[in-house]
């Protein structure tokens, strides 16, 4: 049996990833801060899952996933999928603040904990839930985007050094478009190529299978993204916020 750890597990993508890696017959160590959600995971698979409420925008992520990894042994494959985003129309910078101690310091401390400790075991897999929000800025939710690009900006420098230290250890970007989450705070009427939740993390798990370097999900949003990297700054600005 393989073991996994999802910071992020008791909603929407981080919910589903777990159930899709008990299908998968994992053994997992789940956090986020709702323990009653975490233990509703935990009740159809108790000798299977691991509880842990935590709060991963505090600077003690390193001792969460160490205990994590003690608890459950031995572990190949760590994600993060908690995140955030705050509507900021008023440029306020503690709502900024809130928004990348989540998603940038406490994304920060696991993929620096995941990396030294997949060096010193010889090798895994660290996947991160970026945006394809990371490619372009936002003016209504500016540290979200910001903080999505860190993220994918961050993922793709391990990428590198693994290849320098010639080990085989795995870094997967994950950018979803949209996908119905609580995340999108009852927009999902509003916006265009919602995906289902159950189609996106199937596809999620088919890509940590197959160890991609960067996900879209769904497939289709490879094509913003092309159209993004394409038009010019002046042109984007008519269509994004
Ligand atoms: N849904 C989309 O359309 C979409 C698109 C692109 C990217 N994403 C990204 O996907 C990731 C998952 O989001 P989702 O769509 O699944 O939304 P979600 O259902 O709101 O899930 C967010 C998860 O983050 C956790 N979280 C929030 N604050 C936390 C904190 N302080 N400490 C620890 N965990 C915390 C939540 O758990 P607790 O509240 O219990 O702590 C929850 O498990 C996010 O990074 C999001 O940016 C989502």
């Amino acid at each position: 049996m393989k073991n996994a750890i999802i910071i992020g597990a008791s909603s929407g993508i981080g919910k589903g990833i777990s159930l899709e890696l008990l299908k998968n017959r994992y053994k997992i160590a789940i956090s986020a801060r709702r323990e009653e959600r975490l233990n509703e995971i935990k009740k159809n698979n108790p000798d299977n899952v691991l509880v842990y409420p935590f709060d991963s925008s505090t600077e003690k992520n390193d001792k969460l996933i160490s205990s994590m990894i003690n608890d459950l042994g031995d572990v190949d494959l760590i994600i993060y999928c908690s995140g955030i985003g705050i509507i900021n129309k008023e440029l306020e910078y503690l709502k900024d603040k809130k928004v990348n101690n989540l998603n940038v310091m406490g994304f920060n401390q696991v993929a620096t904990y995941s990396f030294n400790y997949f060096q010193k075991r010889g090798g895994g897999h660290f996947v991160n839930i970026s945006s394809v929000a990371s490619e372009i800025g936002n003016g209504l939710a500016t540290s979200y985007n910001a903080s999505k690009a860190f993220q994918a900006n961050y993922l793709q420098g391990l990428r590198f050094k693994a290849f320098k230290l010639k080990l085989p250890i795995f870094l997967t970007d994950v950018r979803p478009g949209f996908v119905d989450t609580d995340i999108l705070m009852g927009n999902k009427d509003k916006l265009f190529w919602v995906a289902p939740l159950d189609k996106a993390c199937y596809q999620i798990m088919s890509g940590i299978k197959s160890k991609k370097k960067i996900l879209y999900v769904t497939k289709r949003w490879k094509i913003i993204s092309l159209l993004i990297k394409l038009l010019p700054e002046n042109i984007l600005r008519l269509f994004f916020r």
